[in-house]
């Protein structure tokens, strides 16, 4: 099994074993006045410096050598290479290499500022993607100014984004974070969940004259997407009383034509993407075209733009001063050896909040596998549960766990705007002298304070990374995203596994059509186990 049995792997497993436990950040500190400046990189983008600071980690030089070895020689291939010039020449060895489907895996070009080519099967895919962005700005302009009239001659002032997983979780984070951008858009709404209820009470809200529908589906298969956009055309029909004025209200963003087509939406109101774009990585391409709607072209374009600086980053920076490089390390380190099952993402900017449910699709419909690309099991951890809220709520909520649970490896990661946070509380942690010292100031003694005491002390100890900016803008957040993504996938290609497939999530679909078929009469069901018949046996009767 390739990570496991790499010499380099071996290395850091003894040093792990021999020394881990003994890692104490609270004196590595002490010890070393240069401990930040070692352990932190300041990324200069062309909208101001984001700061990566991984000194509160339990790492020391030596660690971090290690792990960069270990990624050279699992990294065979130079997978970093792949995302650039040297794609358009590697093409058929990505489709072999990367995605076991047999699509090449191509989100970089979406946001190829630099216009280089890019091939996909001999053909460079840059002017395809270039007369898309032509067509979304054309549209987003037409909107945005009034010219783009409803059936009743009215301006839209309010989109409708239908869809779900990577066409619904990406423009709804973006459009949430960038929410100070907006002033001139209309107002974007996102319904995703096939409960009826999230599309009723969102078009409780509307007024069908000024409406727009994005009906976004990579497929146009998915059900529950396909299910809501049957119900907003319904609620349309009934107002407009006229199929014709259907066009003026609803468009798509498909890959699938013939789809779009049999939905009654015409493909000239069709924006199109690419089989080799990844739902969770569609933000970039059309599917992003509630964020541009919203936000202004211009502004998605800077969107993209911070994305591609963060692609140039990631395949030309040197390893051990590459972010995207460093966070997948730092990952491996403690999920490999340390054994962190989990990995919270807390950004403190309430703009963010859908940041952590953003990345939970992303990192882990991505990596959330167990078998590699050999087809074998592995034999090593691989996906964290990534969670987490925004800001201050998470302090008032389950700071406590991080802080003095048993479970003492969570990877920790911080994203700051304008207030700093408690990393070094998590870090210093507070003896039991030092609590000591606190009660006896506070007038406590005896007893009291030793009964008092050891709820005083915390472990500390805990590593987190902390990341700041000065602003939220939209290429700060294109930069960001970018840099999770490509985290994400030099984890993949260390653990061995393909992230961009998704097969863990067919099983439950396929179920769920022979389920939802056997729900539609009130005939009791005998064909599942005993615990599935009972529950389908209780909604017939009790929800005929
Ligand atoms: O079920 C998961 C998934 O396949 C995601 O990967 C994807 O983002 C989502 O469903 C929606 O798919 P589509 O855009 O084709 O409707």
């Amino acid at each position: 099994m390739g990570l496991t049995h790499d010499p380099n792997f071996h290395k850091l497993q003894d040093w792990y074993t021999a020394h881990a436990l003994n890692l104490n950040m609270r004196h590595m500190f002490e010890a070393d006045q240069e401990r930040f400046n070692k352990f932190s990189l300041s990324l200069k983008t062309d909208d101001g410096d984001i700061l990566l600071d991984y000194s509160k980690n339990l790492i020391t030089e030596e660690v971090m050598k290690m792990l960069v070895d270990l990624f050279r020689s699992v990294d065979g291939f130079g997978c970093r290479w792949l995302f650039g010039s040297l794609w358009v020449n590697m093409t058929s060895f990505i489709v072999g290499a990367l995605d076991l489907q047999g699509r090449a895996v191509l989100h970089v070009a979406l946001r190829n500022r630099s216009n280089t080519p890019i091939m996909v099967d001999g053909k460079d895919v840059m002017p395809e993607v270039n007369k898309v962005l032509e067509k979304m700005k054309g549209f987003c302009h037409r909107v945005r100014s009034g010219e783009w009239k409803g059936y009743t001659g009215k301006a839209i002032t309010d989109v409708v984004n239908v869809g779900i997983g990577g066409s619904d979780l990406g423009p709804l984070m973006v459009t949430e974070a960038l929410k100070p951008y907006s002033k001139g858009g209309p107002r974007v709404w996102f319904v995703s969940n096939i409960d009826g209820t999230h599309i009723a009470k969102t078009l409780a809200q509307l007024n069908a004259e000024t409406t727009l529908f994005i009906i976004a589906s990579k497929t146009f298969t998915t059900q529950e997407t396909i299910t809501n956009a049957e119900s907003a055309k319904a609620w349309f029909l009934e107002h407009a009383k006229d199929k014709a004025a259907v066009a003026k209200h609803f468009v798509a963003l498909s890959t699938n034509a013939p789809k779009v087509k049999d939905f009654g939406i015409d493909t000239e109101n069709m924006f199109e993407f690419w089989d080799w774009v990844g739902g969770r990585f569609s933000l970039w391409s059309a599917i992003g075209m509630s964020i541009a709607l919203h936000i202004g072209f211009d502004n998605f374009e800077k969107l993209l733009s911070g994305a591609h600086w963060m692609d140039n980053h990631f395949r030309t920076a040197p390893l051990d001063k590459n972010a995207p490089v460093l966070l997948a390390l730092l990952g491996i380190w403690y999920i490999n050896f340390f054994h962190a099952e989990t990995h919270a993402m807390l950004p403190y900017d309430q703009y963010m909040h859908r940041f952590t449910a953003y990345f939970q699709q992303g990192d882990m419909e991505s990596n959330g596998k167990y078998i590699t690309n050999h087809g074998s099991r592995v034999n090593y951890h691989t996906g964290p549960i990534v969670w987490g809220e925004p800001g201050t709520n998470g302090q008032h909520a389950f700071y406590q766990l991080i802080h003095q649970g048993k479970n003492r490896y969570i990877m920790l990661e911080i994203l700051l705007a304008n207030f700093l946070a408690q990393t070094e509380a998590l870090m210093r942690g507070k003896t039991t002298e030092e609590a000591r010292k606190e009660l006896e100031a506070s007038g406590q003694s005896g007893e009291a304070l030793e009964k008092i005491l050891p709820h005083k002390v915390f472990q500390g100890n805990r590593p987190t990374n902390s990341i700041i900016f000065k602003k939220l803008t939209p290429y700060t957040l294109g930069a960001l995203i970018a840099m999770y993504e490509h985290k994400i996938f030099i984890q993949g290609v260390m653990w061995e596994i393909n992230s961009f497939d998704q097969w863990g999530v067919e099983l439950g679909k396929q179920l769920a059509k022979k389920i939802e078929s056997e729900l539609k009469d009130t005939t009791e069901v005998h064909s599942h186990d005993s615990s599935t018949n009972g529950l389908m046996n209780f909604l017939k009767k009790n929800f005929a």
